[in-house]
C-alpha cells in the first residue's frame, strides 16, 4: 500500500485551513494571507484531489460584483490548471458582525432574510463550479443567555431556511445536497443541533429530508466528550454521511482543529478502520471525500502549512495501511472471532420468528442457565484491544 497521496484518494481541504494565518482571540496573525491560486497549486503538488470554501474565503465579504468575479475566475483557472475540484462549497454566516447573533436563526428577522440570500447566491456558485454537496455549520447559531433565544422558533426558522433552499436546489436542478455539522459551543455558548444525534432528529423534520445529511467533525464531537466514531457509524447506519471534517483534538476543551491523528489516535484509527472497512463487522463504508477541517498551528511558518497538509495525508493512509494489517493478521481474526463481533449481525430472532415462537423457545429461556453461561465464555475483548494498540504502533506486521 502506497503512503504517497493521489487525487483517488479523494483528500480535500478547507481554504480557510492553509489560509488560516495564526490569529486567535489572543493575538493577531503569525503568517501571510495565502492566494487560492498558490493553494491550489500547492495542494495539487501534495496529491490533495480537493479544495473547498466559505464564499468569503475567496472574495472579502462586502466584494463588489467585479471583485466576486475576479476571484471566482483565477479560481476555475487553477482548477482548470492543476485538476483540483470543488466538492464542497460553504457560506459564512458567522465572521460578519450583522451574524452576531446567527443567520438563519438571529432573533433580527432582517438579518435572517440577508442570511438566507447570501447562501442562494453561494449555492448559485457552488453549482457554477460542480460542488454536490453544501455544508451547513451554524456556529454563530445558538445563544449565551437561555433568556435570549426562543430555541423552539430558532429550531423552526433553523428548519424554515432549510426546506427553503431545498426547494431552491430542487427548482434549479442543481444535483446539490446539504450537510449539517453539529458542533456543541464555539464561537457560541450553547449552539443549536449540538451533537450529531440532535441533527439527525431535526432532519426526520424536514420537508425533504433526503437531501439533507451530516457533516460529522472530529474534534466537535470530541468536545462533547463523545465518541467519533461511534457517531459517525451511526450517521451511517441512518444513510446520512453526506460528508467528513477530519482533525485531531485532545478531549473536552476549545475546539483545536490538530492535525488528524494528532489528537485520539485509536479513535483515528477506528475511524478509517469504518471508513475504509465498514469497521470491525464490515457494514457500509464510506466512498466521499476525505475532507481536512484543522488549523495549521500559530507557531508554523509558510513552511509548516505545507508539512502540516501533508501529514493530515499521510497519518490517515498510515492509518488506512494499520487498519488493512490488523485485519489480515490470523490472531486478529482469531480474537474478533472469540469476540462475537460478526455474531451482532446475525438477527436476534430465526427469519419468520415472532414472539409467540421465541416464547414457545425453552432453550431462550426456562432452559438457559444465566448463571453458569459466562463462566469460562470471557470476550477476551482486552486481548483484541491490545492487538489493535500492537499493530497501531508498529509491533505487528
Ligand atoms: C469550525 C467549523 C468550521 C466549518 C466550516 C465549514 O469549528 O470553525 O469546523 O470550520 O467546518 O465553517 O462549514
Ligand atoms: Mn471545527
Ligand atoms: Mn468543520
Amino acid at each position: 500500500m502506497t503512503l504517497t497521496p493521489t487525487p483517488a484518494d479523494k483528500f480535500s481541504f478547507g481554504l480557510w485551513t492553509i489560509g488560516y494565518t495564526g490569529a486567535d482571540p489572543f493575538g493577531g496573525p503569525t503568517r501571510k494571507d495565502l492566494d487560492v491560486v498558490r493553494g491550489v497549486e500547492k495542494l495539487a503538488e501534495a496529491g490533495a484531489w480537493g479544495l473547498t470554501f466559505h464564499d468569503d474565503d475567496l472574495f472579502a465579504f462586502g466584494s463588489t460584483d467585479a471583485e466576486r468575479q475576479h476571484q471566482i475566475d483565477r479560481l476555475k483557472q487553477a482548477m482548470a490548471d492543476t485538476g483540483i475540484v470543488v466538492p464542497m462549497v460553504t457560506t459564512n454566516l458567522f465572521s460578519a458582525p450583522v451574524f452576531k447573533d446567527g443567520g438563519f436563526t438571529s432573533n433580527d428577522r432582517a438579518v435572517r432574510r440577508f442570511a438566507l440570500r447570501k447562501v442562494l447566491r453561494n449555492i448559485d456558485l457552488a453549482a457554477e463550479l460542480g460542488a454536490t454537496t453544501f455544508v451547513m455549520w451554524g456556529g454563530r447559531e445558538g445563544a449565551e443567555y437561555d433568556t435570549a433565544k426562543d430555541v423552539q422558533a430558532a429550531l423552526q426558522r433553523y428548519r424554515e431556511a432549510v426546506n427553503l433552499l431545498s426547494e431552491y436546489v430542487v427548482d434549479r436542478g442543481y444535483d446539490m445536497r446539504f450537510a449539517i455539522e453539529p458542533k456543541p459551543n464555539e464561537p457560541r455558548g450553547d449552539i443549536l443541533l449540538p451533537t450529531l444525534g440532535h441533527a439527525l432528529a431535526f432532519i426526520e423534520t424536514l420537508e425533504r429530508p433526503e437531501l439533507v445529511g451530516l457533516n460529522p467533525e472530529v474534534g466537535h464531537e470530541q468536545m462533547a466528550g463523545l465518541n467519533f466514531t461511534a457517531g459517525v457509524a451511526q450517521a451511517l447506519d441512518a444513510g446520512k454521511l453526506f460528508h467528513i471534517d477530519l482533525n485531531g483534538q485532545r478531549s473536552i476543551k476549545y475546539d483545536q482543529d490538530l492535525v488528524f491523528g494528532h489528537g485520539d489516535v485509536q479513535n483515528a484509527f477506528s475511524l478509517v478502520d469504518l471508513l475504509e472497512n465498514g469497521g470491525p463487522g464490515g457494514g457500509p463504508s464510506y466512498e466521499g471525500p476525505r475532507h481536512f477541517d484543522y488549523k495549521p498551528s500559530r507557531t508554523e511558518d509558510d513552511q509548516g502549512i505545507w508539512d502540516s497538509v501533508a501529514a493530515n495525508m499521510r497519518t490517515y493512509l498510515l492509518l488506512k495501511e494499520r487498519a488493512a494489517a490488523f485485519r489480515a493478521d490470523p490472531e486478529v481474526q482469531e480474537a474478533l472471532a472469540t469476540a462475537k463481533v460478526a455474531e451482532l449481525r446475525e438477527p436476534t430472532l430465526d427469519a419468520g420468528e415472532g414472539y409467540e415462537q421465541l416464547l414457545a423457545d425453552r432453550s431462550a429461556y426456562e432452559d438457559f442457565d444465566a448463571e453458569a453461561y459466562f463462566h469460562g465464555h470471557g470476550f477476551g475483548f482486552v486481548r483484541l484491544q491490545q492487538l489493535m494498540i500492537e499493530h497501531l504502533m508498529g509491533a505487528r506486521g
